[in-house]
């Protein structure tokens, strides 16, 4: 690629136009979640699905497909991308009925009940296990013959593939694949690809590609922060203006297939995210603020659904890497740290959606809830809403008969005011507001007529011998005082609210 413009290389660009924007048209974009596993204490497959739901997460993708995961989710209302771990490859890749076999076994007893969005064959295969390529493209063959047999061609199969495939990305038009990969397997997997009407799954990392440019990569540019137009990153060839890192990615994977002509394949994002934690010498930028910065940007970003530079009308659907800190995960200490969640369930750090249309109300961003879940298990509902107003002290005396949160009379509400009580008591520490997995964080107020939960703005709320005041300001500091004096200034909402579920009562997960 270079800068001449031929009236070629213009229709090409043209017919791309045309092709991606018609295989984009069929859905509208959409954010899920990565469920890693190297979880010490992963919640059991009943409590993982009760909590994916209530978080109103509508798209997962699993690393392997774990029956009791996709049979726990039967139901639920979420598609789930499920995987072929890179050690089954082998088998897969060389035997056809054994890929049946695994259809059989993986797919057919769970779709539709549970959708099967996708089949994700092997991860980051080019990287991580190259040996296995010969056996890759095989092994997409027999599976998406075997979902072919039983009727299920509309679910796609293809291979999440490391950025790393591509060459020069930046700027994206003189983006391509590496040739030693390009004739023997991308080049055969684009076509089939094409062939089934499946997308380009590529894992994209803009922390990477900040944390290894040296200095190359703005870090606003990476977050999707918004820059002057002069600082705005400039194709020299196309004229295109990059205001962020993955918006250039994906118009890189376009180009790379452009040059081995393939026009009518869809990039879809099977990781992406930022750790939030890390070690304090080698990852000063794994830290919960900028983990927040990008995750709340990114689904901003696809909820605005105004695609890249190169294909304005294609919005490509992410899966954010990942819905749990996976504190077994080996190497940097970030590893363990990408998750929107906790192990336990409990939010990592706060995610700020507000602005997008009416997402999110006005101030609500900072102030969080605890309220319980949508679970049908009554009894650990009411031993944590016996728990919660016994040991755990919560201020439950406005549910009591006669009180302004007596009405509804009913399990839920009840349970709700005391987690809530507890919650805010406790400094909405992490861990508070757990209950067995029983409990979630929202942003939205629960208060209903005269009740009035505690921490909500409609009043100053005295719980237990705590006075908390908060301001609503975004970004001000939160002020904790005890009734001993002590003055917590420094905390900031970030610190105290840590995630929220907050996209999650808005549903943009959709
Ligand atoms: C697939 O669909 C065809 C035509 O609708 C039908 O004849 C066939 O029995 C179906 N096969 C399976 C395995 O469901
Ligand atoms: C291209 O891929 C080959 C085979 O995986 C690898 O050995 C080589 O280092 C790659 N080239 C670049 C520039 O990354
Ligand atoms: C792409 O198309 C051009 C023009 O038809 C041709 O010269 C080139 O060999 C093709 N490349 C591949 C990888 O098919
Ligand atoms: C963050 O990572 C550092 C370095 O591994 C670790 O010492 C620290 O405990 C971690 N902090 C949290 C809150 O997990
Ligand atoms: C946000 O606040 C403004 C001014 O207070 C108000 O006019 C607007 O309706 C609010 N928007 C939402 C979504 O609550
Ligand atoms: C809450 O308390 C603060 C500090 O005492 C006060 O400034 C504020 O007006 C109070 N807000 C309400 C709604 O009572
Ligand atoms: C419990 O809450 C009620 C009503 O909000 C309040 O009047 C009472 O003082 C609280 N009790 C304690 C011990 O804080």
């Amino acid at each position: 690629m270079g800068a001449n413009h031929s009236p070629f290389v213009t229709l090409l660009v043209f017919l791309a136009f045309l092709t991606v924007a018609a295989a984009a048209r069929a859905e509208p974009p959409f954010v899920g979640v990565n469920i890693g596993t190297d979880v010490s204490n992963l919640l059991p497959p009943a409590d993982l699905a009760a909590f994916i739901k209530a978080q109103q997460i509508k798209h997962v993708r699993l690393y392997d497909a774990d029956p009791a995961i996709l049979s726990a989710l039967a139901g639920a209302g979420v598609s789930v991308a499920v995987g072929v771990p890179n050690n089954q490859l082998l088998a897969l890749g060389s035997s056809p009925a054994t890929a049946a076999a695994w259809v059989a076994r993986r797919v057919l007893p769970f779709h539709p009940d549970t959708p099967i969005s996708a089949v994700a064959v092997g991860d980051e295969v080019p990287a991580a296990l190259p040996s296995a390529l010969p056996l890759l493209l095989q092994a997409l063959r027999f599976i998406s013959s075997a979902l072919s047999a039983a009727n299920l061609s509309s679910i796609p199969v293809s291979t999440p593939l490391p950025f790393a495939v591509i060459l020069d990305p930046f700027p994206p038009s003189q983006a391509y694949f590496n040739q030693s990969l390009a004739n023997a397997f991308l080049l055969p997997l684009l076509r089939f690809l094409a062939d089934t009407a499946a997308p380009l799954m590529l894992n994209l990392y803009p922390y990477y590609a900040f944390m290894q440019g040296h200095g190359a990569v703005p870090l606003d540019n990476a977050l999707f922060k918004p820059l002057p137009p002069a600082l705005e990153e400039v194709d020299p060839n196309t004229l295109l203006h990059y205001s962020n890192v993955l918006d250039a990615m994906v118009d890189a994977a376009y180009v790379a297939m452009r040059n081995l002509n393939v026009t009518t394949v869809p990039v879809l994002i099977t990781e992406t995210g930022w750790p939030a934690n890390g070690s304090r010498r080698d990852e000063p930028y794994a830290t919960r603020e900028l983990a927040s910065t990008y995750n709340s940007n990114l689904i901003r970003h696809v909820l605005d659904r105004a695609g890249t530079p190169l294909h304005p009308e294609a919005t490509p659907s992410v899966y954010i890497y990942e819905l749990f800190d996976e504190d077994l995960r080996p190497g940097p200490a970030s590893e363990a740290s990408w998750g929107l969640f906790h192990g336990n369930g409990t939010p990592a750090y706060l995610l700020r959606v507000a602005g997008t249309g009416g997402l999110l109300a006005n101030d609500t961003t900072d102030r969080t809830y605890c309220v319980a879940a949508e679970v049908t298990d009554r009894r650990t509902l009411q031993a944590a809403l016996d728990w919660a107003c016994g040991p755990g002290l919560a201020n439950c005396s406005e549910i009591q008969p006669g009180q302004s949160c007596y009405a509804p009379n009913n399990l839920r509400s009840h349970a709700s005011y005391a987690f809530d009580s507890y919650y805010q008591k406790e400094g909405k520490a992490a861990g508070s507001c757990y209950f067995q997995g029983v409990a979630m964080v929202t942003t939205t107020d629960p208060s209903h007529g005269d009740c009035i939960f505690p921490g909500s703005k409609r009043m100053n709320v005295t719980v237990a011998g705590m006075s908390v005041i908060q301001t609503s300001k975004a970004g001000a500091p939160f002020t904790l005082r005890l009734r001993t004096g002590i003055a917590h200034d420094q905390m900031t909402p970030m610190i105290l609210n840590i995630l929220v579920a907050s996209i999650l009562s808005w549903s943009i997960w959709s």
